[in-house]
């Protein structure tokens, strides 16, 4: 395994990466609303991320079709975008995005609900995004990685949701995923010590329902098995010597 430290040059770009996604995010939400299709919505994610200079992580990464993983209700992860899938009321819709900005990657995903949502669903987005700030804290130098994957499960867990084990999180920085691998879901060993200079993409990706997933035909959606829902919050995050740094924060969350 071989986790790279992040020189003071290279985290400014790192920053700079997570500022511009995070301004992607916002200016993709808004425009999210029933009626419209994933592929519209992929192709003004595409624009925005182009507009800022940088160019869309995802898009041809392994064979990826598209520059955002748009995820309906029971899609986990990496859905598609398609002419043919119309957002309607009471969805749960994830955006999973990536930049490249100068040679430098941030990965972020957030789910919204459109319009009218379930109080389930409301609830299952609401503590997907706590469930990594309870691993946050343990995001700080001389801890283990797997404090951070133990907080967020014990959290997400004692809901009775499903924490997904199949997919997990990375190191990032000018490859899109590096070691470490960072899951989310209990670990028994302790996993590496954190450092400064380290850049982790931590994500949760928390089912309503079991936390069994499996692999659409097209070889890239991820579904519940049982058909439940799911939610996804990631950020991309700087290991410092004091508070970690979440660099991929919108304006209204660092509020
Ligand atoms: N956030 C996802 C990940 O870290 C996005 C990857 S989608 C891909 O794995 F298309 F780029 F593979
Ligand atoms: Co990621």
């Amino acid at each position: 395994m071989s986790v790279t430290i992040k020189s003071a040059r290279e985290i400014e770009l790192m920053r700079a990466a997570g500022k511009i996604l995070a301004k992607v995010h916002e200016n993709l939400a808004k425009e999210l609303k029933e009626g419209m299709t994933t592929l519209e919505i992929d192709r003004l994610g595409e624009e925005i991320i182009r507009s800022y200079g940088c160019t869309p992580s995802f898009k041809n990464y392994n064979g990826y079709p598209a520059s955002v993983c748009v995820s309906v209700n029971d899609e986990v992860v990496h859905g598609i975008p398609s002419k043919k899938r119309r957002i309607r009321e009471g969805d749960v819709v994830s955006f999973d995005i990536g930049v490249n900005y100068k040679g430098y990657h941030s990965d972020a995903a957030r789910t919204h609900g459109v319009g009218e949502i379930s109080e389930e669903a409301r609830l299952l987005i609401e503590r997907t995004r706590q469930s990594f700030f309870e691993g946050i804290k343990y995001a700080r130098e001389g801890n283990h990685l797997h404090d951070i994957s133990n907080a967020i499960a014990a959290y997400a867990e004692s809901f009775g949701y499903g924490v997904v084990r199949d997919l997990v999180g990375h190191g990032i920085g000018t490859r899109l995923h590096e070691d470490p691998q960072i899951p989310n879901y209990a670990q028994k060993s302790r996993g590496l010590r954190l450092r400064p200079g380290m850049t982790l993409a931590i994500e949760p990706m928390i089912n309503l329902g079991r936390f069994e997933v499996e692999w659409k035909s097209d070889n890239w959606t991820v579904v519940t098995q049982d058909g439940s829902i799911s939610a996804h919050y990631e950020n991309t995050v700087l290991i410092t010597s004091g508070e970690p740094e979440i660099l991929t924060l919108t304006t209204a969350e660092l509020q």
